[in-house]
């Protein structure tokens, strides 16, 4: 079946077919107007009543969002919120299929019908703007448009007033939105009916009570405003309103006409197997603007970084220094070794020394410490067919990275390094601004532009939730913006529980690839006479089959081997990393429960192998898996990677059976995952 849709996507022809199929008055007694998804099953109506404008989404009959309200308040304004009128709808349509220079599924088609609703206000001042609503067969996208006009130049927005009036009482997989506290978003996800929601971040996944469908909140193409989350009304309220992370005087967005919000999107599945990979949002952003994408490219890297996160090595300055010169040519050696495009450092430059997550002034970023030779490294590394990695921590101490900036960026160039990870470790932006806030906004998109004009892939931590940038600027690689492996290093409740990542493939990933860091294979951390770590302490939680199996089933462009070199040294399952793809033809959801299990099938681009990878939370689960998405006719060899006998995440995490057996089409396996376990096969073509 995965076979026949692949095949099918191949011949969609690219060919665009935009029309602009009608621009009609509204006159205040017609029926209000709607919009059908390509397959007819979604309809959006749009409804000016006396108390304001609403939107309503049904599907197949059933209504999903009750009347949610539109508009917007203002400071020193009246608001946007009643006294509107409907004065014109345009309707459109576009089917055309694109290529992404990387990704999750190489072509994407981007099929809606769109409605663009015009508004006026009744009374004086008179402001117009248009809502438009683009319904696809997977969701729908709305945003707001404010026209440029006498009486609406500059704004300062206070709130955002659009609603999701949920008409069921779904289930929802979330995490608290934690402003304004103004931090991150790496906390670990609860479940629970919409109504007990407070205040949550997106995207958020929810779930009918009927299980008939799933949707998800979130936005796209989010420039020069701040990030949305979604409030609880009051108790017991199913509806969620947008609510914008602040700056520090309380005004949410300052801008001016014209202006076009983020889209706020809706992706709609029948399963939630049905939801990755999710592509919504993409077709929501602008095309690239880079035109040169050669110089892109996924890549799998190791790094001094893990020794930090465990304590072995420091950041700073001292005996422990991870980041020396002698050190960082002994991992470049290893990805060499090893058929790794990068080596990531942490520590290498000056600023880390005392409280570095206090001292945001005090990094340079061009800066080495004296036991580290930027230029000789890069060199090294250059020679050797790897790339250097170089790290940017700024502690949120966006004026003294925005001050170096040009010049970092500039002397990385010089230097041949074309990757970069920044951080943003902080629970206060200096100003006070939200970490989410319209300044960090504008912040990111100004890094991700001078990135792209010196050349340099980008893996952001503690980010902005991830909207979609990529397809406008495909180096705009990846992301963290969730709990990652680093928690099982260090976290004060004993790291991420098993089932943590079969919620984060149905929740943070569907916004964009996630930099989780798998492939941690000293799971026990036994101390030096042998003994495993009490299982109350922070370490890996689950099996070492299933840190394989993240791989396949945690999308990420550039994608770690996060353990220290030694760890995998004499591992048979190493083999795996070694050979796993980065960047995907194609993909697709076999099976899937949020938060029980998730089997991905992704086939690798521009290559013959196919891969699958399941993982399970703390229940054993086995999956049978017919092979006819494989070329009919063809052989195979599937190399398996499951969890061994006896295997379990908590007392007998490191058994992996590694086997190999002959398939084709016709060939079905039965994939046996351990307790928090996993498995990881590679399908490569017989000899
Ligand atoms: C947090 C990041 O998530 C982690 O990867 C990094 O090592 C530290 N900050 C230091 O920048
Ligand atoms: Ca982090």
């Amino acid at each position: 079946m995965y076979a026949r849709q692949y095949r099918k996507i191949g011949w969609i022809s690219v060919a665009a077919c935009g029309t602009l199929l009608a621009i009609a008055p509204v006159s205040p007694a017609q029926e209000p107007p709607r919009v059908a998804s390509p397959d007819g099953r979604t309809v959006v109506t749009i409804e000016a009543r006396r108390s304001g404008l609403f939107y309503r989404v049904d599907r197949d009959g059933r209504t999903l969002l009750l009347p949610s309200r539109l508009g917007f308040e203002f400071k020193g304004a009246p608001p946007l919120r009643s006294g509107l009128e409907i004065t014109q709808v345009a309707r459109d349509s576009l089917d055309r299929l694109w290529e992404q220079p990387w990704g999750e599924v190489r072509y994407v088609r981007n099929h809606y019908n769109e409605l663009r609703a015009s508004i006026a206000e009744t009374a004086d001042p008179g402001r117009r703007f248009d809502v438009v609503f683009r319904v696809f067969d997977d969701g729908i996208g709305f945003r707001y448009e404010l026209p440029e006009q006498p009486n609406f130049g500059q704004f300062e927005v206070m709130d955002e007033l659009t609603e999701f009036a949920f008409a069921d009482n779904p289930r929802a997989w979330w995490i608290p939105s934690n402003w304004p506290r103004k931090d991150r978003s790496e906390m670990l996800y609860a479940s629970s009916p919409v109504s007990v929601l407070d205040s949550v971040q997106t995207p958020l996944t929810v779930e009918s009570t009927d299980g008939r469908t799933v949707m998800v909140v979130h936005e796209a193409n989010l420039v020069d405003y701040p990030r949305m989350f979604l409030a609880g009304e009051f108790l017991e309220s199913r509806t969620l309103r947008a609510a914008l992370a602040p700056m520090a005087d309380g005004v949410k967005a300052r801008g001016h006409t014209p202006f076009n919000t983020p889209w706020r999107t809706i992706q709609l599945a029948d399963r939630a197997a049905d939801l990755s990979p999710s592509v919504l949002g993409l077709n929501l952003n602008p095309p690239s603007v880079i035109e040169d994408t050669d110089w892109i490219h996924p890549m799998k890297y190791v790094g001094i970084w893990w020794g930090m996160h465990i304590g072995r090595d420091t950041w700073a300055s001292g005996p422990r220094h991870g980041a020396t010169t002698a050190n960082t040519k002994r991992y470049i050696d290893f990805a060499a070794a090893n058929g790794f495009g990068g080596v990531l450092v942490e520590g290498w430059n000056v600023g880390w020394d005392g409280d570095w997550i206090a001292n945001a002034d005090q990094f340079s970023f061009t800066e080495s410490y004296p036991d580290f030779d930027l230029k000789e490294v890069a060199d090294y590394a250059r020679d050797k067919g790897v790339r250097f990695i170089a790290h940017n921590e700024t502690s949120g101490g966006l004026a003294n990275y925005e001050r170096q900036l040009e010049d970092a960026f500039a002397l990385y160039q010089s230097l041949g390094i074309d990757a970069l990870k920044t951080g943003y470790v902080t629970d206060e932006i200096p100003g006070g601004h939200s970490h989410y806030s319209q300044v960090m906004v504008r912040h990111h998109r100004k890094v991700i532009e001078t990135a792209a004009r010196h050349g340099i892939m980008l893996d952001v931590h503690e980010p902005v939730h991830d909207t979609g940038e990529r397809r406008t600027y495909p180096n705009m690689m990846t992301r963290e913006g969730s709990r990652g492996q680093e928690y099982n290093a260090w976290s004060g409740d004993g790291g991420n529980p098993p089932e943590h990542e079969t919620i984060l493939y149905f929740t943070r990933l569907l916004a964009g690839p996630m930099d989780y860091t798998p492939g941690i294979f000293d799971i026990l951390r036994a101390g030096p006479d042998g003994t495993p770590r009490a299982p109350w302490l922070p370490r890996v939680r689950t099996t070492l089959a299933k840190q394989l199996a993240l791989y396949v089933v945690l999308y990420s462009p550039l994608q770690m081997a996060a353990d220290l070199p030694e760890n995998y040294e004499g591992q048979p399952a190493f083999q795996f990393i070694r050979d796993v793809a980065v960047d995907w033809e194609f993909s697709a959801t076999l099976a899937g429960k949020i938060g029980d299990f998730v089997v991905v099938l992704r086939k690798e681009k521009d290559g013959p192998d196919w891969y699958l990878g399941a993982i399970t939370d703390e229940e054993p689960r086995s999956f049978d898996i017919t092979l006819s998405f494989l070329p009919e006719g063809e052989s195979f060899v599937a190399e398996i990677y499951a969890d061994g006998e006896g295997a379990d995440w908590l007392n007998n995490p490191l058994p992996v059976e590694i086997s190999s057996r002959p398939v084709d089409a016709t060939s079905k396996l039965t994939l046996r995952l351990a307790p928090g376990g996993g498995q990881a096969i590679r399908i490569r073509p017989a000899e």
